[in-house]
Formats: structure tokens, C-alpha cells, sequence
């Protein structure tokens, strides 16, 4: 695909790191590649897009980000096929709910072209830093703060939109076993649920960490003012297979609408499965796991693509799930999006962005 050529402003380093990174040994979101895209806002402008060398940055103690959060993000990857060519997926879609997050939390959007352009180039130089091994990728992570020096509370006036990458190896998580969260509350109608706020993150810390105290992985969120239905977990979309209907809460004020859910059901609506995006109680899920009619359950999100759901904690008790490998959606939706994803499979719906 084509981006318009945004004179993105690229200083390439002198001395690149990669040769000393072992990739078949990285730990998650801990490495980092040489380079970063920066560009600055103030007096209700964006300044010149650059792409420099990846380093640290001053802050000044007073930046509005550090007191009162205005800070959003996005995630996607980069993959790399055995022939060289490098993908990505779907970035338009981040680009659109990255300018959603902007505009709820009072911050300044970015040209959608721009977005992806920047994507495009960052990837394009550290593309070395791509590995076509079986579930490698480069995670990409755009993101944008207030910068402000100032302690009123007030919408900043200038802001920092960044983005660097990170090499990521498979991310298996094996089987996830959820709890159903009956107390605390990640979003509300009216809030910032939809969209990727820092905060959102921050808010979910401690009742995730009471959870595993507990043997779980993550929550299954439900709704904060009755806790009957159910709406996402941690970092990914929750879908269910009931008989043969693919079911996932409807997207809305409370939940992010995620790439990897809507591409998911995409693929089902394909192979001739029925959809729907709906209000999920909690209780159809747990009679239909007693009578044996929820065949799958699962986690959608970029991390993992699909994780899945084995175990889920109701307040009653904890219901198992059959294994993942004899299920019959998510392995194969799991198989065919990574293999569209590498340009390896037919992209019938054109997600696919070929970085050249
Ligand atoms: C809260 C939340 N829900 C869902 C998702 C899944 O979204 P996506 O498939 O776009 O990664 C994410 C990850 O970005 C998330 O942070």
C-alpha cells in the first residue's frame, strides 16, 4: 500500500544494537530498537515528525502527564516473512482509535496518514531488528503525553507523541484461567472505557493482582453497576462460542473496541458462523458452560492474537472448559490471522500493510 510521504525528518544511528541482542532469548517489552519517532505540539501545531536514534529524554517535574495522567497509547506488530517482506497489520484501525483516545482525553489528533507513514518508515529502518521465526514480531507502541510545565488542572498545552518498537518472541500464554470481577470496576458509562487512557490501566492493577493471589491470570470485567454482564478482560476482547454462534460483548463506551476481536469475527462470519456482538450475561455463560453448550471461549488482543480461556471463576465456583487444541474455531482463526499476517495466507479483506 502506498502512504503519502509526510517529510518525516530521519536521523539513522551510526552505531545500530542489534547485533547484540539474542533473539531467540527476549524478554518481553524489554529490548528495544534503535530507533524512535518524536514529534512535539504547542501553539496548536504539530512540529516537523522525526525519526532519531532510540535514547532516553529529559522530563520536567512539573509535566501535566506526571499529575494528571493525560496520557493514551496504542499497540500493534510488525511481521516478517521467510521471504524478507515485512507487514503490518491493520494500522489504520490504531491510527482511528488513537485519535478516538485523543479527543476524549482533550488532546490534539494526528493525521491518520501521518500515523501510518511514521509506522511505516520506523519499521522500515529497524527492519533488521524483525525476526521471521515461527510467533516473532515487532511490537509497535505509538503513544502521546501532555507536557505542559505547569500544575493547574487544566488540558495541557503542548504534548509528546512518540513511537518505538520492541523484537517480541512468541507470546504464549497457554491456557488462561479467568475470574469473573463482581466488585471493582475497570469503566463506566460515561468514562474513558473505549478509550486506550493510561489511566484505564492503572485502575485495573490492584483487583488484577488480588485476583492472582488467587490462581487466576486475569479478570473478566463485567459492568460497574451491576456486575451482570460481562464485558472484556485485561488487554484483550472476550469471545464466546456457544453451539455454533460466535457471541462478544458489544462494543461500547465501557470497552475497547479491539482489532484482533473485530478481525476474529470477521474470519467466523467467512467460514459461515453466525455472529453476534451483544449484552453477554454473565449467567448465560455460566449455564451454557453447565449444559455444555459453550464449546470456546477466548481472549482476542494484539499480544496474543488469541488466548485461550480454559478456566472461568464464577462466584459459585470455577467452570473448566474443554482444551484448546480440540476446539474448532479459535486454533484454526488463530492460525489463518498469523499466516495473513505474514503475508502468508490470501488477505481477502486487505489488513495487510506491506512495508517496502
Ligand atoms: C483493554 C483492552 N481491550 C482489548 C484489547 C485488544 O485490542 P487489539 O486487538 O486492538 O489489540 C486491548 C489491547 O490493545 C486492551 O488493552
Amino acid at each position: 500500500m502506498l502512504v503519502q510521504d509526510h517529510m518525516i525528518h530521519i536521523t539513522p544511528t551510526s552505531h545500530s544494537r542489534v547485533g547484540e541482542v539474542d533473539f531467540n532469548n527476549i524478554p518481553f517489552g524489554r529490548v528495544f530498537s534503535d530507533h524512535m519517532f518524536v514529534m512535539d505540539y504547542k501553539d496548536g501545531q504539530w512540529g516537523t515528525p522525526k525519526i532519531v536514534e532510540f535514547g532516553h529524554m529529559n522530563m520536567h517535574p512539573a509535566a501535566s502527564v506526571i499529575h494528571y495522567g493525560q496520557a493514551i497509547f496504542e499497540g500493534m506488530k510488525a511481521y516478517k516473512n521467510d521471504a524478507g517482506e515485512v507487514f503490518v497489520f491493520r494500522p489504520e484501525m490504531n491510527a482511528r482509535r488513537f485519535n478516538l483516545s485523543a479527543h476524549r482525553m482533550c488532546m490534539p489528533e494526528v493525521e491518520e496518514s501521518l500515523f501510518v507513514d511514521a509506522i511505516h518508515q520506523l519499521v522500515h529502518l529497524d527492519r533488521n531488528w524483525i525476526s521471521s521465526a515461527p510467533g516473532s514480531s515487532l511490537y509497535i507502541r505509538p503513544f502521546m503525553f501532555s507536557t505542559d510545565e505547569y500544575i493547574g488542572v487544566k488540558p495541557s498545552e503542548t504534548y509528546r507523541m512518540m513511537i518505538f518498537t520492541c523484537p517480541v518472541n512468541a507470546y504464549y500464554t497457554g491456557a488462561v484461567k479467568v475470574k469473573v470481577e463482581t466488585h471493582y470496576t475497570r469503566a463506566v458509562p460515561g468514562g474513558t472505557g473505549f478509550a486506550k487512557a493510561a489511566g484505564n490501566y492503572a485502575c485495573s492493577l490492584y483487583p488484577a493482582r488480588l485476583a492472582q493471589e488467587k490462581g487466576y491470570h486475569q479478570l473478566l470485567w463485567t459492568d460497574s453497576q451491576e456486575h451482570k454482564w460481562i464485558e472484556e478482560s485485561g488487554t484483550m476482547n472476550v469471545v464466546f462460542r456457544i453451539n455454533d454462534t460466535l457471541i462478544s460483548p458489544a462494543p461500547g463506551e465501557t470497552i475497547l473496541d479491539g482489532i484482533t476481536r473485530h478481525s476474529v469475527m470477521e474470519l467466523a462470519k467467512d467460514w459461515g458462523y453466525k455472529v453476534e456482538y451483544r449484552r453477554v450475561s454473565v449467567q448465560e455463560i455460566r449455564e451454557a458452560a453447565d449444559n455444555g453448550t459453550l464449546k470456546e471461549a477466548f481472549g482476542a488482543g494484539t499480544a496474543a492474537t488469541i488466548a485461550p480461556i480454559e478456566v472461568i471463576g464464577f462466584e459459585d465456583g470455577d467452570r473448566q472448559l474443554t482444551e484448546f487444541a480440540t476446539w474448532e474455531f479459535a486454533p484454526k482463526a488463530l492460525k489463518t490471522l498469523d499466516a495473513i499476517k505474514k503475508g502468508e495466507a490470501p488477505d481477502t479483506h486487505g489488513w495487510n500493510h506491506r512495508v517496502d
